[in-house]
């Protein structure tokens, strides 16, 4: 069973007379331990099919299934649920509280997670030192680089542990080298962790050693450029991942 399911999706939008077609009978399929990239012009769907994914919007007529259950058949609490355990949403814009620290804006989430209060700093390291971060943790936002901001964003997404972490041009704001070393973080994160990453890119460059690559196009998928091997072996299945993220220390 794949990890995402999207079946026959159209999102429309309203925009007084007009309507536009953000998705048009888009259909696609991830599996657990995918590391694949959404691409495609702007205004071509992107934000709406993550958003959709993500349980932020739903669909107009279609299906999203996440682990075999239609989103639509959740209610609102098994929503939440999911958003906060199984899905970890990495914005543009990093979406960072200014007034805390690194450490203290990767805990927020945990909040919602009955664990121990060391258990919640301890996931909160380690998320931190899988991005590298670990000796920024008392920094606030302002004075981290852009690159070091969308790690913290990272370390947020990766705290609770989820199965699946969706980012919308997660690179967009950083420099190339900063990009470049973000999307290679991302990798490392899925090789050896196991965590699926879908997200999405304007940039060609970055998509160099990335294997599945889905284009859209008007709100339809144009291509998927899904190689042998995007699919990761794992000994240890992504089910529980009670072993993700870990890091060496
Ligand atoms: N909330 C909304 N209300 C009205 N129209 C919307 C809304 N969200 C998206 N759209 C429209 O749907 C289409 C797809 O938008 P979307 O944001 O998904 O594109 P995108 O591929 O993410 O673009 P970009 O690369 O610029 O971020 C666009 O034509 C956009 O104007
Ligand atoms: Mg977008």
């Amino acid at each position: 069973m794949s990890l995402v399911e999207v079946k026959s999706v159209t999102r429309q939008f309203r925009l007084g007379q007009l309507s536009v077609r953000a998705l048009d009978d888009v259909s696609l399929q991830i599996e657990t331990g995918a590391f694949a990239a959404l691409t495609g012009p702007s205004g071509s769907g992107k934000t709406t099919l993550l958003n959709l994914i993500a349980c932020l919007d739903m669909p107009d007529s279609g299906s999203v299934l996440i682990d075999g259950t239609a989103t639509s058949q959740l209610s609102e609490s098994q929503l939440d649920r999911l958003r906060s355990r199984s899905i970890g949403m990495i914005f543009q814009s990093f979406n960072l509280v200014p007034v805390l620290n690194a450490r203290e804006n990767v805990e927020l989430p945990l909040r919602l997670h009955a664990l121990s209060v060391k258990e919640r700093w301890d996931r909160v390291d380690e998320a931190l030192d899988a991005v590298g971060l670990l000796k920024f943790a008392g920094q606030r936002p302002d004075s981290l680089s852009g690159g070091q901001r969308q790690r913290v964003a990272i370390a947020r997404a990766l705290a609770v542990r989820p199965r699946l972490v969706l980012a919308d041009e997660p690179t967009a704001s950083l420099d190339s080298g900063n990009a470049f070393a973000l999307v290679d973080l991302m990798r490392t994160l899925n090789e050896a962790h196991g965590v699926t990453f879908l997200f999405s890119t304007h940039d060609d460059r970055l998509l160099g050693n990335v294997r599945d690559v889905i284009e859209l196009r008007d709100g339809r998928i144009t291509s998927r450029n899904a190689q042998s091997g995007t699919r990761v072996d794992r000994s240890h299945p992504t089910a529980d991942l009670q072993e993700v993220p870990t890091c060496s220390r």
